[in-house]
């Protein structure tokens, strides 16, 4: 068994082999708390008589870029350890272990960083330097004095970041590039986190300069400005041995084009995609009648594929690529549909708790690098730090894994402390008065204030994600079984909701905060008494329609707009809003083209071309959260949270807009489920699947059938006739669906 882990990278070699295949390991964490370590079965690798054992190393998180810092933030330079235990054919144990007596020698690899690229001089390839017999002769004593002082070593606990998938270009454009050379912009149709192998055949000496990008300009070149300080650009030195085959080892980037310059005429040359991201399965599928909506939802999977990169990150391109909180709670319920993202996240919560600060506060980012300590953003704020609260119980929910919540529980505490103690007045969050940040507001919303974080009042945000937070600690505290602390977090829920009544609240039951995130807060955390609820609704659709039918939402409030619309008997309006193509709206950028989901509503549009360079990401999965709605409204797939991990399947399809058929599959941990609906000459058609061990109820759409019924495990096919309005909505229906 082979122990082994590094600060920085390492790939390790036995006898000429790689050591498994992982990528990046050991992985990122904050070091100075926990370093991740892997053991591998080795045993196939050896042999008897003389063995080798070594590894590469690369800078990575721990001495190469992070965000738009310099180098070195953890540390200096890459260190490694291993050690090798045989348990040789007598039962005795051989141990073999990285010190002293080890040797070093610089490589082909010139520079490795994984904001800035790669570059590789194949001239200087050490040869067969990991097979017996080779003479290392040249090589030099490695340095075993003063290690850095680190965190523990513990064994990984997410999923490795391995080579997913290959993808060949569907484009490759040649441009001559001064005299007898040529340069070459290569489409591989698809955004996405990674990077190329490539194949070249070209003399000794001649350096290839590839550099990548995820869209084009106007002119159709790379459009990079948008990488901000990322250099996103590996070089490649040819031996001019014949044919070279090169992938960089230790960098990643986010793109769909590379362009190659340093080609000669005569020069071979070919690329394919590598894509990288942790090893998730994909859980779930969704489709139905609308072309753009399939689209959305592919491209929904990958940004999530992109950004699901040993950390979630909040894009893979340019120099930021941290695991930003809110982004994270913002997404994980439609990636808990789309993945398996358990073990990805119970790995996270770890970076999490080892983030958080003595106070209990919960910062912006986890891992959180030293240079956030110097910025004011040690309490990420409402709904950032409440990541601390919504992905635990978000995964429990998705998984039945209490562990989940055992794990966390403490830290969880511990924050919830922290709010009482120094962000509220009163019971209201982020209060000017104690919080002059008051947090990143409904990020990115376009409710024209012209600002960033939006229009939507911090203490409103703040104090309704305080309830929120208060309410879900209620379930978990029970679930957990400590009784009274859930009495404790039921009467804290409460007497938020009544302060948030009393700040909040006119008279007539409408907000003083009048914008859509605003409604969709206080109605979907149950902050409205019942008398005002219609009154409450009704403003919010009264706002949807001055804005003509747009999203004027941000990171915050957009992923819940469509429950509330639907859970308050406006199904109607959110199929207006999902199914909306111009911009600010879901389907805007898939109407252009996108293959993945977009930072901003308006990164790109054909009166202003590109937003600012300066915030503008093609690959941010925070928008993609419409996609829990699509598989538990539109196809109709839910958990139940008194029998979470699907134990028991609610479905519930909500038929709407131009929706003529729409399904959903979910591998939950009992086996498959999966619903399908079809509208046709006024029935509804279903097919249900109820995995063994588990037992559904469906609940028909309004105008359809005679009530809820209950499942047991199996296939059922029902078939259920509308009422004579739901049936001309459905003829409708097809109609607008023929015309598009
Ligand atoms: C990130 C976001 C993040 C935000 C915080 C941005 O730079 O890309 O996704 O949540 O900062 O305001």
């Amino acid at each position: 068994m082979l122990s082994v882990s590094a600060l920085g990278l390492y790939e390790a070699e036995i006898n000429g082999k790689p050591v498994g295949d992982e990528v990046f390991a050991p992985g990122w964490t904050d070091y100075n708390r926990r370093v991740q370590y892997q053991i591998h079965d080795v045993t196939d690798l050896l042999q008897s008589g003389e063995n080798v054992l070594g590894a590469i190393l690369g800078d990575g998180w721990y001495c190469g870029h992070v965000a738009w810092q310099d180098r070195q933030i953890y540390g200096r330079k890459p260190w490694f350890l291993a050690q090798l235990r045989i348990r040789m054919k007598d039962g005795s144990l051989l141990k073999v272990s990285t010190d002293g007596t080890w040797k070093t020698m610089p490589g082909p690899i010139l520079e490795s960083d994984l904001v800035m690229g790669e570059m590789y001089d194949a001239r200087l390839e050490l040869g067969n330097w990991s097979f017996p017999g080779y003479e290392s002769g040249e090589w030099r004593n490695v340095v075993t004095e003063n290690p850095p002082k680190i965190g523990g070593l513990v064994p990984r606990t997410g999923p490795p970041v391995r080579r997913i998938q290959e993808r060949e270009p569907v484009e490759i454009r040649t441009l001559p590039d001064g005299e007898r050379s040529r340069k070459l912009i290569i489409d591989f149709g698809q955004n996405f986190s990674g990077r190329v192998r490539i194949r070249v055949k070209a003399r000794c000496g001649t350096t290839l300069c590839l550099r990548y990008a995820e869209v084009l300009d106007a002119a159709g070149n790379l459009y990079t400005e948008n990488l901000r300080g990322a250099r996103a650009t590996d070089y490649f030195t040819c031996s001019g041995r014949g044919l070279e085959i090169w992938e960089p080892r230790f960098t990643f980037h986010g793109f769909r084009y590379l362009e190659v310059v340093g080609l000669a005429d005569e020069d071979d040359f070919e690329a394919t995609g590598i894509v990288l991201h942790s090893d998730m399965a994909v859980t779930g599928s969704f489709r139905c009648s609308h072309p753009l909506l399939n689209r959305l939802q592919s491209n929904i999977l990958w940004g999530q594929r992109s950004n699901f990169l040993e950390v979630p990150t909040d894009c893979p391109q340019r120099d930021e690529r941290l695991g930003w909180t809110g982004d994270a709670q913002v997404f994980i319920r439609t990636a808990a549909f789309n993945m398996n993202v358990g073990g990805f996240f119970k790995k996270w919560m770890g970076d999490l708790r080892d983030a958080q600060r003595p106070s209990g506060a919960v910062p912006v980012v986890a891992p959180m690098p030293g240079f956030f300590r110097h910025i004011p953003h040690e309490d990420g704020g409402p709904a950032w730090s409440d990541a601390m609260i919504i992905c635990p119980w978000t995964i429990y929910l998705c998984t039945g894994d209490i562990q989940i919540l055992r794990d966390n529980y403490a830290a969880m505490k511990a924050y919830m402390d922290f709010m009482a103690r120094h962000r509220c007045l009163d019971f209201i969050r982020s209060h000017p008065a104690v919080d002059e940040w008051g947090g990143f507001g409904d990020w990115l919303a376009l409710d024209g204030s012209g600002r960033l974080d939006g229009n939507t009042p911090k203490d409103l945000i703040g104090t309704a994600f305080y309830a929120h937070d208060a309410a879900l600690m209620g379930r978990m505290a029970s679930v957990l079984g400590e009784t009274a602390d859930a009495a404790g977090f039921e009467k804290l829920r409460k007497q938020i909701e009544e302060a948030f009544q009393r700040r909040f609240l006119s008279p007539e039951g409408l907000l003083t905060g009048r914008t859509q995130t605003a409604c969709v807060l206080a109605l979907h955390f149950g902050l409205v008494p019942e008398e005002s609820r219609a009154a409450c609704v009704q403003e919010l659709v009264k706002l949807v329609e001055q804005s003509d039918y747009h999203l004027a939402t941000g990171f915050v409030g957009t992923p819940y707009i469509l429950d509330v619309l639907s859970d308050n008997g406006r199904l109607d309006i959110a199929y207006r809003l999902l199914e909306q193509e111009s911009s600010p709206s879901w389907l805007f950028p898939v109407k252009n083209g996108a293959t993945t989901i977009w930072e901003r509503w308006n990164g790109w549009s054909a009166e202003k071309g590109f937003e600012d360079k300066s915030m503008n990401s093609f690959n941010h999965y925070a928008y993609g959260a419409v996609g829990a709605w699509m598989y538990g409204a539109v196809a109709g797939l839910n958990p139940d949270p008194e029998e979470p991990g699907y134990r028991h399947i609610v479905f519930r399809p909500r038929p709407g807009g131009s929706m003529t058929w729409a399904e959903a599959t979910l591998e939950t941990p009992y086996g498959l489920a999966g619903i399908h609906w079809d509208l046709m000459d006024g029935m509804l058609n279903l097919l249900l699947d109820v995995p063994e061990g588990t037992r559904a109820t469906l609940l028909p759409p309004e105008g359809y059938g005679e009530g809820k019924k209950e499942l047991p495990p199996g296939r059922h096919s029902i078939t259920l006739r509308g009422v004579p309005e739901a049936r001309s909505q459905t003829r409708k229906r097809e109609k607008a669906h023929v015309l598009l």
